[in-house]
């Protein structure tokens, strides 16, 4: 087995490779004057079982994963896709006519049957779009991971969801551990007044984690942080898979109170402080797939 490292995701598909104890071959990734991307995987794959691990976080990254499949597509004897973070996924169903469903877009680009023999894809924000892979495609659920890593920190904390939306998520990362959690609920007192408040626990004199699939332009995780800080939260943590961290998402964050910010390696950023290759690991070789 070989593991290609796309753009995006360099130091990630290292750590695959490493929980693998497989090579990595070398890559060359250059622009064009005109911006275009040139893509050449230098090393040797001829017959290889092969891993290319990508996410897609810019356009110019799904432009890097297909150069990639199409390079090695000759050669490989099978082509396994690992997409940390499928961008684009926010946009899941047609919400008004004539909309594209850039999801269902971009997974089908990929899905190129006769070349890329699986797919893997980690915490999707819609679990349906596995249903736009057109070859088999599988989602690895990292989320208690996070659970280790703020049991590791010893804070105590509660686990509090933003929205409805992000129930599972809490759920999943609090239950390894033990940790009590919950969702903020948005209640109409009366015509003018509407309350946001966690759906059953109190946070007074807690130390709280906000978790969230997603962390983009930081203003759902800043909400939720100055309205648990109100409700007398003691000292505010995040926790997200994907850290996207776009804009000013950061100076948002920490002017609203947080400690601390902590998203898994699915996107490398300086807040990626927990790391998903060994999952990875574990999913191919669970396929049966030897080294
Ligand atoms: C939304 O459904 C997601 O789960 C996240 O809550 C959202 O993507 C976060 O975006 P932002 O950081 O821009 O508020």
């Amino acid at each position: 087995m070989k593991v290609i490292g796309g753009i995006s995701s360099q130091a990630l598909a290292c750590r695959v490779a490493n929980s693998l104890r497989c090579p990595i071959p070398a890559c060359e990734f250059k622009s064009f004057p005109d911006g275009e991307l040139y893509v050449r995987v230098v090393g040797d794959i001829k017959g290889e079982d092969v891993v290319i691990v990508q996410s897609i976080v810019k356009d110019r990254d799904l432009i890097c994963l297909l150069q990639l499949i199409e390079a090695v597509e000759e050669e490989a004897e099978h082509i396994s896709v690992v997409i940390p973070y499928l961008g684009y996924a926010r946009q899941d169903k047609r919400f008004k006519s004539g909309e594209a469903i850039s999801a269902r877009a971009i997974a089908r680009s990929i899905s190129i049957k006769g070349v890329v023999d699986d797919i893997y894809v980690v915490n999707l924000h819609s679990r349906s779009i596995l249903r736009y892979f057109e070859v088999p495609a599988k989602e690895i659920d990292v989320s208690p991971l996070i659970g280790d890593y703020i049991a590791s920190k010893g804070v105590e904390p509660v686990i509090i969801g933003p929205d409805k939306g992000a129930m599972e998520l809490s759920r999943s990362i609090a239950s390894s551990h033990n940790f009590e959690y919950d969702v903020l609920e948005k209640r109409r007192i009366s015509g003018e007044e509407v309350e946001i408040k966690p759906k059953e626990l109190s946070v007074e004199g807690r130390n709280v984690v906000i978790v969230d699939d997603i962390i983009s332009t930081g203003g759902t995780i800043s909400e939720a942080a100055s309205i648990l800080k109100a409700q007398g939260a003691k000292d505010i943590y995040v926790a997200c898979i994907h850290g996207v961290f776009a804009q000013n998402s950061i100076i948002r964050l920490y002017s609203s109170g947080i400690e601390e910010i902590v998203a898994t390696d699915t996107i490398e950023s300086a807040f990626s402080k927990i790391s998903i290759a060994g999952e990875i690991a574990k999913n191919l070789l669970s396929k049966g797939r030897g080294l």
